[in-house]
């Protein structure tokens, strides 16, 4: 028996890295995704690899794209009842440098963009049978001092919004004419280094994740499939007791600082 069979589901930023291996593995186990990316083109490659799946233009950061995205989606794929928020933008400036634009060219795709889904999203999880899932991407970035401060703050408000998220829409309530809501489970995946084009795109960064990989003590850094499997549980109904909370997938990496100091660590 497939987890997701008779399941729907839209995954953002799906065209590549994390957000193609979610939509892979939840198709693996029955569910119809609607592939949704800036970049349509890879989408409707993916999707193309994908039973039932359709691709979606869908920018994030633009209020009449999320809301014709999950429109259309809703309507090709009969409801949404996962909704996976995979869009995330780094940029690795210093406070010193982060002007205006650049804290909105981080934090808008990365938080705001990611209320737009849930927002636009809500009606058709609210009517989800078994009820509505949201898994939310964030990182370790949002759970620690990586670096990266726009980015980290975005991605720390992810945490912090899925709490809220959770109370406000967890339970069915019934209103002053007796009519009866859905419910909704509200959780994020933090992932640490994960192998995908952000690391792979250079010499420079791939060197980079090399010496970044000796921080980790599983002993290596994250495949994208490592992701999808914790999206996938916490959007199944193996997690039908858990909301609110933020899994951290990331190989031992927040531990402790141990494998860092010299004499200690490996
Ligand atoms: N790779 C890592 O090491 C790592 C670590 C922690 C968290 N994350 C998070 O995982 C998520 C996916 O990262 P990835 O490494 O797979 O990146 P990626 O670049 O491989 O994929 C990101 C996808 O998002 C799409 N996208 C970008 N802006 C968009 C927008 N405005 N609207 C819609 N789609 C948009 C891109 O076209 C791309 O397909 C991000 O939220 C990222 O912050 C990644």
């Amino acid at each position: 028996m497939n987890r997701f069979d008779g399941k729907t589901a839209l995954i953002t930023g799906a065209a590549h890295g994390i957000g193609r291996a979610c939509a892979t593995r939840l198709t693996a186990e029955g569910a119809r995704v609607a592939v949704t990316d800036i970049d349509i083109a890879a989408a409707r490659s993916v999707a193309a690899e994908l039973s039932g799946a359709v691709a979606l233009t869908c920018d994030v950061t633009d209020p009449a794209s999320v809301s014709d995205a999950v429109a259309q989606a809703a309507a090709q794929l009969g409801g949404i009842d996962i909704l996976v928020n995979n869009v995330g933008v780094a940029g690795g400036v210093r406070l010193e440098d982060l002007d205006e634009a650049e804290w909105h060219r981080q934090t808008d795709p990365t938080l705001h963009g990611t209320v737009r889904m849930i927002k636009e999203a809500l009606p058709h999880l609210l009517t989800a049978t078994g009820g509505g899932r949201v898994v939310s991407i964030s990182s370790v970035n949002g759970l620690a001092a990586i670096g990266d401060v726009a980015y980290s703050a975005a991605k720390a408000g992810l945490v912090n919004m899925t709490q809220n998220l959770a109370v406000d829409y967890g339970a069915v309530r019934t209103d002053s004419v007796g009519a009866e809501s859905g419910w909704i489970r509200f959780n994020v995946v933090a992932p640490g280094t994960i192998r995908t084009r952000v690391w792979t795109h250079s010499d420079e960064s791939m060197e980079r994740m090399r010496r970044i990989e000796k921080l980790y003590p599983l002993g290596r850094v994250g495949e994208p499939e490592d992701i999808a499997a914790a999206v996938a549980f916490l959007a199944s109904d193996d997690a039908s007791w858990i909301t609110g909370i933020t899994l951290p997938v990331e190989g031992g990496f927040l531990t402790g600082p141990a494998i860092a100091m010299p004499g200690i660590g490996r």
